[in-house]
């Protein structure tokens, strides 16, 4: 399998590369400044050029806060470049797997949101998203979306390394406890994408393979649970105790709105694609270890 991941140096993409090799994919990337997303024009060319077998559309504005003062921006991005990216695939007949977000949802429901439910962005992000998903299974009902949420890894800036950051220079850490969701390790996801990616590729006949999936981690948390665990990590190898502090979101305004609950429903993907992600906490200590 030859696939085009576009973005270098972003968590998941990293995590491709690291995980492609164990299911005999060649990850290429694609990312700027010779790619730009924002700059729809030069994809064709690209595309033609690097000749995948199929692409994983992993690039996106991620600065979910900023993206309140910059929606050009953010759509450019987020919407109008998986547009390009989608249409120049389907001119060489390669299948577009497209990641999404949980953010595409209010969080207004209490049980965890199935690809039925009907999305309603509260923020910039979530709706320049949600429009990246419909135009990529507009040119094509054949492409892939997979919404993740809550993503961490050993790479790039995330709540884990923010988190461990924070627990080594302060013992008390105000963390927020009414949102909830799955957090989710970027290589765990990989190995979804790929085991998508396979099942794709070698059952093209199988149109139960396209379409919309949740990829949420195994079990819930809220974000005070999940920096509770990192600081518990932290505390058994320094010997320090690190406490955690719950706040609710109101104390913690940020620009955007956020879900208050962010988890996937995910068994239509283990259904049809036989991938289930690991419960969340086996994740937590592989990726701390790397951080540290
Ligand atoms: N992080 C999360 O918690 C989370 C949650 C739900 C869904 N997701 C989705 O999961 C996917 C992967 O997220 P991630 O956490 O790996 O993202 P990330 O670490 O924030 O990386 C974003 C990547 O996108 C690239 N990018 C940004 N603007 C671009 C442009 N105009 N043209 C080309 N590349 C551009 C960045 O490249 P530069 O290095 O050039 O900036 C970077 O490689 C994204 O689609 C995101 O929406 C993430």
């Amino acid at each position: 399998m030859r696939i085009l991941v576009t973005g270098k140096t972003g968590q998941l993409v990293q995590s491709l590369q690291e995980r492609g090799p164990a299911f005999g994919a060649e990850i290429v990337a694609l990312g700027r400044p010779e790619f730009d997303l924002a700059d729809a024009g030069r994809i064709q060319d690209l595309l033609s050029a690097a000749r995948p077998d199929l692409i994983v559309s992993a690039a996106a504005y991620t600065a979910v806060d900023k993206a309140e003062s910059e929606p050009e921006l953010a759509f450019a991005v987020n919407a109008e470049g998986p547009r390009a990216l989608s249409i120049a695939a389907a001119a060489l007949g390669v299948p577009v797997i497209q990641i999404s977000t949980d953010y595409v949802f209010d969080g207004s429901k209490t049980e965890p949101w199935t690809e039925a439910d009907a999305p309603a962005p509260a923020s910039v992000y979530g709706a320049s998203k949600l429009a990246g998903e419909q135009a990529v299974l507009a040119v094509s009902p054949r492409n892939v979306v997979v919404r993740v949420g809550w993503v961490y890894s050993p790479f790039g800036g995330n709540f884990a390394k923010t988190i461990l950051r924070l627990a080594g220079e302060r013992d008390v850490l105000r963390v927020v406890a009414d949102q909830v969701g799955g957090p989710s390790s970027a290589l765990d996801i990989a190995d979804g994408v790929l085991t998508m990616a396979r099942n794709v590729l070698s059952q093209p006949e199988r149109d139960d393979l396209r379409g919309l999936f949740h990829m949420g981690a195994g079990g819930e948390a809220t974000w005070a649970e999940f920096a509770g665990e990192i600081c518990d990590w932290l505390g058994a190898r320094t010997g320090r105790t690190i406490v955690v502090e719950k706040i609710t979101t109101a104390d913690y305004p940020t620009k955007a709105r956020r879900p208050a609950n962010s988890r996937l429903d995910s068994n239509r993907l283990e259904n049809v694609h036989g991938f289930r992600m690991p419960p969340w906490r086996n994740s937590v200590a592989p990726v701390l270890q790397r951080l540290v």
